[in-house]
C-alpha cells in the first residue's frame, strides 16, 4: 500500500465573478521515506495544496489517502491525532505564540498529543540542531525572522513526524543556515521520516530524492525547465 495517495485532488476559488482552480486533477503518489521538493511560481497553488494534504482545507473534489485512509472524510478526533501526532507541518507564514518562550513554543507538540517522555531533552536537543539554543530563554518578538523560522522547524520536528511537511522552510534564511536546516531535513528523512517541501530556491532541491513542479495547479514530475 502506498504510504501517502493524492488521487484528483483539487480545489477550487472564486474571486469576484471568477471561478479556477488553485490545485487542478492533482496525482501524486508518495512512497515511505521520500524526500519531495516542489517547485513553481507564486500563485502556482503550491500552499493550497499543503493545506489540504495537512488537512487543514477541505477539497473540493478528490482525496488524499494516508496508509489507505482517506483523510479528507476522517472525524475531528482522527484528524486531530493526524495532526499532531503523525504529522510536522510548517505553513507559509506560520507564526509562533508570542507569550511563551522559545523553549515552550518547541515542546509545545509534545503537550498537545499527551506523549510522555522527555520533552525538554527533546526540545533543547532541536534547538541545538537548528543552531538557537542560545535563544531558549527568549520570546519570539525579540527574534529575527530567520531565528523565528528556526524556531517553528524545531517544534515541526518535536513530535518525530511520519511525514513533515514544509512550506519554503528556508525563506528568509542566508546560505548557510540553509545548508543547516536542509541537513538536518535530510538526515531527518535518513531516520525515516517522509519529506514534502516546497522551496523556491533550486539549490535545495538537491537534498531530496524526486522534484515536482506546480503551474497553474497543475503538478508534473521535474523541474520543469
Ligand atoms: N482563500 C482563497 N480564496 C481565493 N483565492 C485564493 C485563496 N487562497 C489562495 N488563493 C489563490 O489561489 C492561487 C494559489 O495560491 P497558493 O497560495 O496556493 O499559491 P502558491 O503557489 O503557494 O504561491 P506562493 O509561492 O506565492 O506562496 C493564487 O492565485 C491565490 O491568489
Ligand atoms: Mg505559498
Amino acid at each position: 500500500m502506498m504510504f501517502l495517495e493524492i488521487q484528483k485532488l483539487s480545489k477550487q476559488y472564486q474571486r469576484r465573478e471568477k471561478v479556477f482552480f488553485a490545485v487542478d486533477s492533482v496525482d501524486l503518489s508518495i512512497s515511505r521515506g521520500d524526500f519531495i521538493s516542489i517547485v513553481g511560481r507564486s500563485g502556482s497553488g503550491k500552499s493550497t495544496l499543503l493545506n489540504m494534504i495537512a488537512g487543514l482545507s477541505t477539497p473540493t473534489s478528490g482525496n488524499i489517502r494516508l496508509e489507505g485512509a482517506d483523510i479528507c472524510s476522517m472525524k475531528d478526533r482522527k484528524i486531530s491525532e493526524y495532526r499532531n501526532s503523525r504529522l510536522g507541518y510548517i505553513p507559509q507564514g506560520a507564526a509562533a505564540l508570542s507569550n511563551l518562550t522559545v523553549f515552550d513554543n518547541v515542546r509545545l507538540p509534545y503537550y498537545l498529543s499527551k506523549r510522555s517522555g522527555d520533552a525538554s531533552g527533546r526540545a533543547s536537543f532541536l534547538l541545538d540542531k537548528v543552531g538557537i539554543s542560545f535563544l531558549a530563554p527568549m520570546y519570539p518578538s525579540q527574534l529575527s525572522g530567520g531565528e523565528l523560522r528556526r524556531v517553528l522547524i524545531a517544534r515541526a520536528l518535536m513530535n518525530e513526524p511520519d511525514i513533515l511537511i514544509a512550506d519554503e522552510p528556508t525563506a528568509d534564511l542566508d546560505i548557510e543556515t540553509t545548508k543547516d536546516i536542509m541537513e538536518l531535513f535530510s538526515r531527518i528523512n535518513k531516520s525515516g521520516t517522509t519529506v514534502l517541501i516546497v522551496t523556491h530556491e533550486l539549490d535545495t532541491v538537491e537534498f531530496g530524492n524526486r522534484v515536482l513542479t506546480m503551474s497553474s495547479g497543475l503538478l508534473t514530475e521535474g523541474t520543469g525547465l
